[in-house]
């Protein structure tokens, strides 16, 4: 970020995009002071694009089916980035693992959201996890990434209930309430430079 300029960000999504449209939604109402810079998705039938072009917002589709190794699609989606002076890096619902390519590229610059409360339940179909785990909270976490699965320091989690009669589905949603102001909220920690990160420990300064 430099001087007075909004915070730039990179939305990579390869799903529905729900996520997104909570973020475009925070910035259009002014709670957020950024702009997303572009969208980029390895799906060319992600609904967030078409998110991304009902607000104006340039979209990328990079796919990854033409890279054989994972780190010269993570080299050629850093370009994309810096092309487009990137300054935070959003993962949301991007469904691959990141390579020592783009994470050292960015540092402490990448967030994703994990609807989970890490370090419980990484990985794929967290929520059906936590059902056959039995907790009764589960949530949402934001954190930075690093080369593990959901492994990086951790910004922000909301709890969520786990009731009795939950499926897969109802508690999918329940926690996706959470993670669309949870994940504003940590992006606007990060935007007013809110964030220090201390090995494994995140600061949130006052
Ligand atoms: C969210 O549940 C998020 O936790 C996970 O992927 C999902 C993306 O949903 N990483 P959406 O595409 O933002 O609707």
């Amino acid at each position: 970020m430099s001087g007075n300029a909004p915070c730039r960000l990179a939305v990579l999504v390869s799903g529905s995009g729900t996520n997104l449209q909570a973020i475009i939604d925070c910035i259009e109402s002014g709670e957020l002071t950024a702009e997303i810079a572009c969208v980029i998705s390895n799906k060319a039938d992600a609904y967030a694009l078409t998110r991304a072009s009902r607000h104006g917002i340039p979209a990328v589709i990079h796919s990854n089916a033409h890279f054989s190794e994972r780190s010269s699609y993570d080299a050629a989606t850093v370009e994309i980035l810096r092309s487009h002076k990137v300054d935070l890096v959003i993962l949301a619902g991007f469904m691959r693992i990141l390579t020592d390519t783009m994470v050292h590229a960015f540092p402490n610059a990448i967030m994703n959201i994990h609807p989970a409360l890490l370090p419980s339940f990484p990985g794929l179909h967290a929520q059906q996890q936590a059902l056959d785990y039995g907790v009764r909270y589960s949530g949402c976490t934001v954190h930075f990434v690093d080369c593990g699965t959901d492994t990086g320091p951790i910004i922000l989690q909301t709890v969520v209930p786990v009731e009795q009669d939950d499926t897969e589905e109802t508690l999918s949603a329940r926690i996706q309430k959470a993670e669309h102001h949870t994940f504003a909220e940590a992006i606007k920690l990060f935007v007013d430079r809110k964030i220090l990160v201390q090995g494994r420990r995140v600061q949130i300064l006052p």
